[in-house]
């Protein structure tokens, strides 16, 4: 529970702003900021009144990567043994919505924990990359496979191989990120759009995720099929018939998350 030791936590209504906070090693993830991010994000999982979280880190480094001090030592056996990495998993599964707002360096563990949320808004300082193969390995916490599937093949293989970093316009423009904004509105852009999105009938939010998410996991047409279950399946709650009439009747919702 609250207070973790490498995460400042800020509400805002609706919204929890989450900060990684290491600032001696640029947010380097190490086991603590694994164990305090799982926490942090099954508290917001099972609070109904947060309805949006954002993951954000410093203006210099959203995080430089996993702690390469913590791995130096580390042989294959220890590694496969602790099943190093997979506790991110855990992160993944949080049924609400996370945004990631990136400012500076998200390498290596970095690029690949703002891959895990729903969508990334950067800071025009924000870089990316994956050097691991700088350090004589490769990408363990999802880059290769999150990478490519939202960059594509001949950027996602150059810059893992070449471990070169790619600035926020780029990025932008090789759909790595939602939204490109000055450094300064960062925090406010992000709480903007959370805001927005924690306005929302929450169930309708978890079902558009799940949707969505499910484009990365099956072929187009159980895709489809999966959609529409769901569709149909909002069709039996309240906020459904609560967000129609007030269509109709030309007023805001009143969401009961039911
Ligand atoms: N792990 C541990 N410590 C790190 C770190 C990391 N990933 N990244 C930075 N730090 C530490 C530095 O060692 C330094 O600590 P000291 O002051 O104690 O020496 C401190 O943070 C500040 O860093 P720099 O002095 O290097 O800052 P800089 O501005 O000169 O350079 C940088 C910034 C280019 C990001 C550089 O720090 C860097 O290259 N970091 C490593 C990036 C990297 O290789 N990331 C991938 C890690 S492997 C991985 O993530 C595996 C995976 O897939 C999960």
């Amino acid at each position: 529970s609250e207070p973790y030791e490498t995460l400042l936590i800020e509400r805002h209504g609706a919204v929890t702003l989450v900060r990684i906070n290491r600032p001696q090693a640029l947010n380097a993830l190490n086991s603590q900021v694994l164990a305090d991010m799982v926490a942090a994000s099954r508290a917001y999982d099972a609070d109904p009144e947060q309805r949006c979280m954002i993951v954000t880190g410093s203006e210099k480094a959203f995080a430089a990567g996993a702690d390469i001090k913590q791995m130096e030592q580390m042989g294959f056996a220890q590694a496969y043994a602790a099943n190093f990495f997979a506790g991110w998993e855990d992160f993944t599964r949080t049924r609400k919505p996370i945004i990631a707002a990136v400012a500076g360096f998200a390498l290596g563990g970095g690029c690949e924990v703002a891959m895990m949320c729903d969508f990334i808004i950067a800071a025009d300082t924000a870089k990316f990359g994956q050097p691991e193969i700088k350090l004589g390995v490769a990408p363990g916490m999802g880059g290769s496979q999150r990478l490519t599937r939202a960059i594509g093949k001949a950027k996602a293989m150059e810059m893992c191989l070449t471990g070169r970093m790619m600035a926020a316009e780029e990025a932008e423009r090789a759909n790595l990120v939602a939204r490109v904004v000055p450094a300064d509105q960062l925090i406010e852009e992000a709480l903007k759009t959370a805001q927005a999105i924690a306005a929302m009938p929450p169930l309708a939010a978890i079902a558009n995720k799940e949707m969505v998410n499910a484009a990365f996991e099956t072929t187009l047409a159980q895709g489809i099929l999966f959609e529409r279950r769901l569709f149909a399946g909002l069709f039996a709650t309240e906020d459904k018939a609560e967000g129609m009439s007030a269509f109709v009747e030309k007023r805001l919702g009143a969401w009961k998350g039911q």
